[in-house]
């Protein structure tokens, strides 16, 4: 079974991908940090992450980098959004995210073009959204939490700025495929929000 997670920056995609994967036992890929890591990657080459020539460079990270805290990090984020809009970027990361999706037994993907591009065939497919608000409050809190210095609006400013980008790139934009079921975490803490996609996902292949 491949399920399929999509959905914008802090909307609790990550947590819930991890979750159902814990749950139905299958193994997990997030594919954002695919992209971190080539806009970070591009940044340690002396790069421009606008250049389509220096990202498609870098998407030749070392694997190593993917344990690099500072992948985590809105400034990371924010360069991958960046090397995300480039077509030949998408390209040379297919490959590995197909893959990983069509190993025996079945997989979970977390990302913004899973059900649309790199699993169309999921036989669940998750869109999960919340509202500005309480994302950017989710990812303020988590900064505070792990010692880093922001401001609610400016955590707010660089979601809404990453939310165009990502939904208005003419490849693979994010967006809800077709068949794919919402779920709107605003108003759900992290427990309520796991059992429903469990719940839903439960439902989709009875
Ligand atoms: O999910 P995330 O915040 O770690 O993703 C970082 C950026 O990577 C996001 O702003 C857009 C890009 N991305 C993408 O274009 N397609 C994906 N499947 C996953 C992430």
């Amino acid at each position: 079974m491949i399920i399929a997670v999509d959905g914008p920056t802090a909307s609790g995609k990550g947590t819930l991908a991890r979750a159902l994967a814990g749950h139905f036992g299958l193994p997990h890929l997030d594919t954002g940090l695919l992209y971190r890591a080539v806009g970070r990657q591009v940044v340690l080459n002396g790069g421009n992450p606008d250049s389509e020539t220096d990202a498609l460079a870098a998407c030749n990270f070392p694997m190593d980098l993917l344990n690099e805290p500072e992948l985590r990090s809105e400034v990371t984020g924010g360069f991958a959004s960046r090397v995300s809009i480039h077509p030949a970027v998408r390209n040379a990361l297919y490959e590995r995210q197909r893959n990983f999706a069509l190993q025996a037994g079945g997989a979970v993907l977390d990302g913004r073009d899973i059900g649309t591009v790199i699993a169309p065939e999921a036989e669940v497919k998750l869109f999960v959204q919340a509202s500005v608000e309480a994302r950017a409050a989710r990812r303020y809190a988590e900064m505070i939490e792990t010692g880093r210095t922001c401001t609610l609006k400016e955590i707010a400013m660089g979601l809404k700025e990453r939310d165009e980008r990502d939904a208005n790139r003419k490849d693979a934009p994010l967006r809800a495929a077709d068949d794919a079921i919402v779920l709107d975490t605003s108003e759900l803490g992290r427990d309520a929000a796991i059992a429903e996609a469990i719940e839903l996902v439960k439902r989709k292949i009875s």
